[in-house]
């Protein structure tokens, strides 16, 4: 959450830093803001809503100056306005930040105490009042680690000097920072994407470090103020491109691409030769693992929550799954042949990495299923079996959703057959099956023009309510979320058994119903399910793969996807909800990359 840019260089940096909040507006987007400095002056111009909003400010008064930093928000403490955006300055520094400083209502008033006055709600504007007040006796460098070590909480940090016209400090406690180095000129962001179009060479602080970066110099200190090396990552031409091309956006892009993402994952994992699966190296040795325990956030939570049902129908193992921001708090019983998996697109989400923490002090085998491998998950697990997914720029996920699944697929399968819990005929079908489904995807996706009329139906809805079984009862609550996330439209998931124990009072005349009923041991169940809502004079959308029952009086839209096999269900099932969610927020003229209050990083609490 929240986007920092810093560049130190020979030449104006403003259009740089412009440039580079673009890239980093899908961590935030309630407000931006950029200081930089001029003949030592700090020069701070902000605003509320998007990065556009800025650059029209810009473009009336120009910003110079050789260095500079830029934020882009998303509210935590504060609304979101213009006092409350980033940069937050004194007259001696200027500070973006990314994360939340837990005790920055004791810091205020101790600093409050001492006659300081803040301008906004923020708990950044401490930081910048805590360095400004540690200058006077120090240089910037010790001012940082004396004001680091007041502040609690996880955080990344970007710091402009009035008097220090050179350089700009960064630091990093749990958020992540990358620095970039190109000739003549450094920089500062919170991710690579956003440094991509002005360098491919990057190095990631890890927890605890400091850089100090000039335009022809970066130098690294641990927490202990010590000074270090790190090392540099050169990316790859491919790495981290993301360009919305001929598309209207983002997410459409990332829909339609997964037929090719998804052949990306499988070309990675499935050896086509040997009809068998590249996964060695466990962290554990497979057939002796007790239980499997799945964590996850919102999508990757979901994908857990499928993979318990793979995991459970093909392996002999106990599994369990759990949402991140709760299996933090749970007093668990930690056992040393138990598997660990975190689930995570961005490898950056600080309840699954606070999860992660707590496993790696408990000393057990850690595994994690992540998009962006150079994150902070994937370099503090045992072991990454990375999604192959490309960048996924959409605040919604869905070609990340459907790589975790690939995965979570594979290596259910993999870990039955180290296991001797499959035949190996059933194992060498699931995997000419699995080859299939990039195919399969990409006639899921013609659903598409059915959808779009389907969608019309929802724009007068009240709200709406997904309904399946066994493993379509997660496919249900993931378009639940995708519906609500993207079109603000009310939206239930539900198991369809579950139905007559409460939700059932919700149904009433025209109320949009998905019904998610694949070929599989609950059909005919999930049909009396449906047939309890219709009774009730819900608005039936049925979606299958099975060949039957698809004209019907009482099913308003029916939509079919292709048949692999009752365990690949879940993965074509996705795609039209995923296109109904879009399809809807489109009608509506929703900001479908960045729906209201969300951001695609979620690095706070
Ligand atoms: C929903 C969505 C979120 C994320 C969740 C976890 O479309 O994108 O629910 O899935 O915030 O994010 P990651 O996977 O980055 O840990």
């Amino acid at each position: 959450m929240c986007g920092i840019i810093g560049i130190a260089s020979n030449k104006p940096v403003s259009i740089n830093i412009i440039n580079s909040l673009k890239k980093l507006e899908y961590r935030g987007y309630d407000s931006a803001g950029l200081a930089t400095l001029t003949n030592n002056f700090i020069n701070e111009k902000k605003c509320s809503g998007r990065v556009e909003e800025l650059e029209k400010i810009l473009f009336k008064t120009p910003s110079n100056g050789n260095i500079g930093i830029g934020h882009v928000r998303w509210a935590t403490h504060g609304v979101a306005n213009v006092i409350n955006a980033h940069p937050h300055s004194s007259e001696q520094v200027s500070v973006v930040h990314n994360g939340i400083i837990e005790n920055s209502d004791e810091i205020k008033k101790e600093l409050e105490a001492k006659g300081l006055k803040f301008k906004s709600q923020t708990d950044t504007e401490v930081i910048t009042l805590l360095i400004t007040e540690a200058l006077k006796n120090s240089n910037p460098l010790d001012s940082v680690f004396k004001t680091l070590n007041k502040l609690h909480g996880s955080f990344a940090l970007g710091i402009l000097f009035k008097n220090f016209s050179d350089i700009i400090i960064g630091a990093r406690r749990g958020s992540p920072l990358a620095v970039g180095y190109s000739n003549g000129e450094n920089y500062l962001g919170s991710d690579s994407y956003a440094l991509k179009s002005m360098t491919n060479k990057i190095s990631y602080l890890d927890d605890g470090e400091v850089c100090v970066l000039s335009k022809d110099n970066v130098n690294f200190y641990d927490a202990n103020q010590k000074k270090i090396n790190k090392k540099t990552h050169i990316l790859s031409e491919n790495e981290n491109i993301a360009d919305k091309g001929e598309y209207k956006n983002f997410m459409s892009k990332e829909i339609f691409e997964q037929s090719k993402t998804a052949k990306n994952c499988i070309n990675e994992y499935i050896d086509s030769l040997k009809r068998d699966i590249n996964i060695y190296d466990f962290p554990l040795d497979p057939k002796k693992i007790n239980k499997i325990i799945l964590i996850g956030c919102g999508t990757a939570y979901h994908s857990c929550l499928v993979a318990k049902y793979w995991l459970e129908e093909l392996t002999s193992i106990d599994i369990e799954i759990d949402i991140a921001s709760e299996f933090r708090y749970r007093r668990l019983k930690f056992n040393k042949n138990n598997l660990y998996i975190f689930v995570s697109q961005s490898g950056e989400t600080a309840d699954t990495a606070a999860a992660l923490d707590i496993c790696k002090k408990n000393k057990v085998k850690t595994c994690s299923i992540i998009n962006v491998v150079e994150s902070t998950i994937a370099r503090n697990s045992d072991w990454v079996l990375p999604i192959h997914a490309g960048p996924e720029i959409g605040v919604a996920s869905t070609k990340a959703f459907i790589g975790q699944l690939l995965v979570l697929f594979i290596l259910s399968l993999k870990l039955a057959k180290i296991r001797d819990d499959i035949d190996e005929k059933i194992y060498e079908k699931n995997i000419k099956n699995l080859k299939k489904i990039p195919v399969s995807l990409q006639e899921s996706l013609k659903t598409e023009n059915n959808i779009q009329v389907m969608a019309k139906e929802f724009l007068k809805a009240k709200g709406s309510m997904f309904l399946g079984r066994g493993s379509s009862y997660p496919i249900a609550l993931e378009g639940a979320l995708k519906l609500k996330e993207l079109s603000y439209l009310h939206a239930e998931g539900y198991p369809a058994g579950e139905m007559k124990h409460g939700p059932l009072a919700l149904i009433e005349e025209g109320l949009p119903v998905i019904i998610i009923a694949p070929k599989d041991k609950y059909f005919e169940k999930t049909l009396s399910n449906m047939q309890e809502v219709i009774a009730r004079g819900g608005k039936i959308f049925f979606i299958t793969d099975n060949k039957k029952i698809i004209a019907n009086d009482n099913i308003r839209f029916g939509l079919r996807v292709p048949f692999l096999n009752n365990l690949l269900s879940p993965i074509l099932l996705t795609i039209p909800l995923q296109l109904l969610a879009y399809h809807v927020a489109l009608l509506k003229n929703c900001d479908i990359d960045k729906p209201r209050n969300l951001a695609k990083s979620v690095t706070v609490e």
